[in-house]
């Protein structure tokens, strides 16, 4: 496949639809020397990335249901299941965490935008090398403390942890937002 297409016939695997196996250390290696090659004013490489793979999936999503049952005391007992496992759906979960800051050059906006195409690049390479991926924020994405527990610094914010794995059907193409409206032409 040529970049173009691999580009354009990207599709989001949902994260339940993934099974094993996922990348091995070689294809993780690649996936984040991709991630790592994004535009990036400044060259102040304003974004981190951690891994989740075997039994640290599990590990993490116990936590995560800790911090969920906190919150929300009323949850069911299958509600809180659902959360103790969700990293657990995929074999490979990569949490991009945007590390943006005032600087004295560069503005904050344009480093979040660079977390953002570490995420991209992100997804791209797990397509080009045959795997799916999605790109989640979900609620734990947004919760202070699921970024303490990725000691995270108060300005940082969670890009997107992205899913990677296996997957059987190739999901079908989804309607999209016309692409016609959203171009203009400038005539000066
Ligand atoms: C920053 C970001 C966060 C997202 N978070 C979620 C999420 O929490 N849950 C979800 O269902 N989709 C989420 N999505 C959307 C999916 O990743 C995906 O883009 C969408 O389902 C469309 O599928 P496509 O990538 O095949 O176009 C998010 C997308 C972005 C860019």
């Amino acid at each position: 496949m040529s970049l173009l297409d691999i580009i354009t016939s990207r599709r989001s695997v949902s994260a339940k639809d993934m099974s094993e196996p996922g990348p091995t250390s070689e294809q993780l290696q690649t996936l984040l020397q991709a991630a790592h090659r994004v535009p990036d004013h400044g060259k102040l490489g304003p974004w981190r990335f951690v891994i989740f793979q075997g039994a640290a999936r599990a590990d993490f999503s116990r936590e995560l249901a800790a911090i969920y049952r906190e919150e929300n005391p009323e949850a069911t007992d299958k509600l809180l299941q659902f959360q103790a496992e969700l990293l657990t759906r995929a074999p490979l979960v990569i949490a991009v965490i945007s590390t943006a800051g005032p600087h004295v050059k560069i503005s904050e906006w344009e480093q979040v935008l660079s977390a953002g195409a570490a995420c991209q690049n992100l997804l791209l390479a797990a397509h080009t090398m045959g795997f799916g991926a999605q790109w989640l924020t979900e609620w734990y994405g947004y919760n202070k403390k699921v970024h303490a527990l990725l000691n995270m610094e108060d300005h940082h914010r969670i890009a997107g942890f992205i899913y990677v794995g296996s997957y059987r059907e190739k999901p079908e193409e989804r309607v999209r937002p016309s692409l016609q409206e959203r171009i203009t032409y400038w005539n000066s």
